[in-house]
């Protein structure tokens, strides 16, 4: 009990915390006064407690520290439980630790479990095969947890989990099995762990996934065409693994997809066409690949564009940038370092339409400061290092950004002063 304190006990705090048996009040909210320490005591657990959440403590920014107490355990009845952000966002602090007893030994009769979330606690242990035989789980959230080991590939086939999240533990491995069953999962969350392997091409089983992140992890070679069939999907967060060969055909399915980032992998080929009917995208990043020839057509149709990032390729062809200027949506534009030859009309009618913040065109082969640039009054960040820009830097450039910009870079030119 000592371990489990409330960092402010001057707070009334509400949990919502439910009882069957002796204190029947199944809707009302338990106000307590003070710690939750005072509520994991054995005569409390006598009652058949089914929920208990210190997170709602935490989002008022009361905290409580210390180790998770043993009498958790007995809470046989608990569905849900949630002791997450417990911790400084500042220096990322984690105030509650599950060391003795451990993750294994705490939720151990803890079997009717439908949502378990410990994001933030300091776990520093492997991940519990028994877990596999918790059925109604339905969320189970270790987000930052220290975790390390092999994640148990069972766990995957929990027959009704539908989030799991175990980003941001990094010396946590593991890889995927094929999915034999079609499953229940809608949001698969494993950025920056160390998950490696291929994707499966039976990965389709996996038909009512809307987000997968698999950021920074170390997953090779293809990507399998079977992605494509999960027409669910609106997020694919794939970013910095080393994937190869071309975007698979089969994207041009997900027309739900509103991001699709794809940054830094050895992705070859072209842009493919029908990128333009993904009508509903919004972040599109295939920058820092090995991508080749012209930005077709469609994607200028792309309206609700918000951020395009094809810098670091081998893109080429001559681009009228006009054609971006007509993108209402787009406010992040990065080009840099391609081979492209951009053309700028000389009348900028729709100029104002754009409203850009972030503009990278850096060795893009421009020979002078575009106009648009002057109308532009929201931008933060301008990129045009290593073009071939000569002479003075004309004054309109900065008159309409001049609140918001923080960076300015120029670098590799051939400028001799401000005009
Ligand atoms: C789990 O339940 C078994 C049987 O009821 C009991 O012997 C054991 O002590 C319990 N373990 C924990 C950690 O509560
Ligand atoms: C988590 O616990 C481990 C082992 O007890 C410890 O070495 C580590 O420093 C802790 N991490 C944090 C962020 O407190
Ligand atoms: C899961 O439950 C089965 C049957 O109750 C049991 O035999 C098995 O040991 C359990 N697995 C784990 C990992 O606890
Ligand atoms: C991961 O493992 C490395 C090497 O063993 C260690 O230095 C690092 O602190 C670990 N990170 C975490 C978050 O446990
Ligand atoms: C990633 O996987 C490759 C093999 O596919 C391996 O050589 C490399 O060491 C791995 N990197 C990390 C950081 O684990
Ligand atoms: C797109 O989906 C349709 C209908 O499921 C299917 O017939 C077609 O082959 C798919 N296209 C690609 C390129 O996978
Ligand atoms: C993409 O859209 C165009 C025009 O709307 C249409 O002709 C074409 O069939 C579409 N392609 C796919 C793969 O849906
Ligand atoms: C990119 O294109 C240039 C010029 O066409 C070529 O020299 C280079 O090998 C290409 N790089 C890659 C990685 O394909
Ligand atoms: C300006 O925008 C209108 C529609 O908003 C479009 O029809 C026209 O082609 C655009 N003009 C230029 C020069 O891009
Ligand atoms: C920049 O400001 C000057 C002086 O206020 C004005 O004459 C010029 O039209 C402006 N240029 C643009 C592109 O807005």
């Amino acid at each position: 009990m000592k371990a489990l304190r409330c960092c402010n006990s001057r707070k009334a705090l509400s949990l919502p915390l439910r009882y069957e048996g002796a204190y029947r009040a199944p809707s009302s909210a338990f106000v307590i006064f003070g710690c939750l320490a005072l509520l994991i005591t054995t005569s409390i657990t006598q009652f058949t407690i089914k929920q208990l959440s210190a997170y709602l403590i935490s989002t008022l920014g009361s905290y409580f520290y210390g180790q998770v107490p043993f009498e958790i355990s007995n809470l046989h009845m608990l569905s849900y439980l949630d002791l997450s952000y417990n911790y400084d966002p500042d220096t990322r602090e984690k105030f509650l630790q599950l060391k003795n007893p451990s993750l294994k030994t705490l939720v151990l009769n803890l079997t009717r479990l439908e949502v378990l979330d410990f994001s933030c606690i300091n776990i520093s242990s492997e991940v519990p095969g028994l877990l596999s035989n918790f059925t109604s789980l339905r969320l189970l959230l270790l987000k930052d947890c220290e975790l390390h080991g092999a994640f148990p590939t069972k766990n995957f086939h929990l027959p009704n989990l539908q989030v799991l999240i175990l980003q941001f533990n990094e010396n946590l491995s593991g890889h995927f099995l094929e999915f034999h069953d079609r499953s229940t999962l809608l949001e698969l969350l494993l950025g920056h762990t160390g998950f490696f392997g291929r994707l499966p091409s039976s990965i389709d089983k996996l038909d009512s996934l809307k987000i997968l992140d698999i950021t920074g992890c170390n997953f090779s070679r293809a990507i399998p065409h079977s992605l494509g069939k999960l027409a669910k999907i609106t997020e694919l967060r794939l970013r910095k693994n080393n994937f190869i060969g071309p975007i698979p055909s089969s994207f041009q399915n997900l027309t739900q997809l509103t991001f699709l980032n794809l940054n830094r992998h050895k992705i070859t080929g072209s842009i493919p066409p029908w990128l333009g009917n993904l009508t509903k995208i919004e972040f599109l990043d295939l920058s820092e690949n090995k991508l080749e020839g012209p930005i077709p057509q469609s994607v200028y149709k792309l309206m609700n564009l918000d951020d395009l990032k094809l810098g670091f390729n081998n893109l080429s062809g001559f681009l009228e940038f006009d054609m971006f200027l007509n993108m209402k949506s787009l406010t992040h534009l990065h080009l840099s370092w391609n081979y492209f030859s951009l053309v700028f009309g000389k009348t900028n009618t729709n100029a104002t339409r754009s409203k850009f913040k972030l503009l990278g065109l850096s060795f893009c082969n421009l020979i002078e400061f575009p106009n648009f640039i002057g109308y532009q009054n929201e931008l933060e960040w301008l990129d045009l290092a290593g073009n071939k820009i000569y002479g003075q830097i004309p004054k309109w450039m900065l008159n309409t950004s001049v609140d918001t910009l923080m960076a300015l870079i120029i670098r590799s030119n051939f400028l001799t002063g401000f005009n």
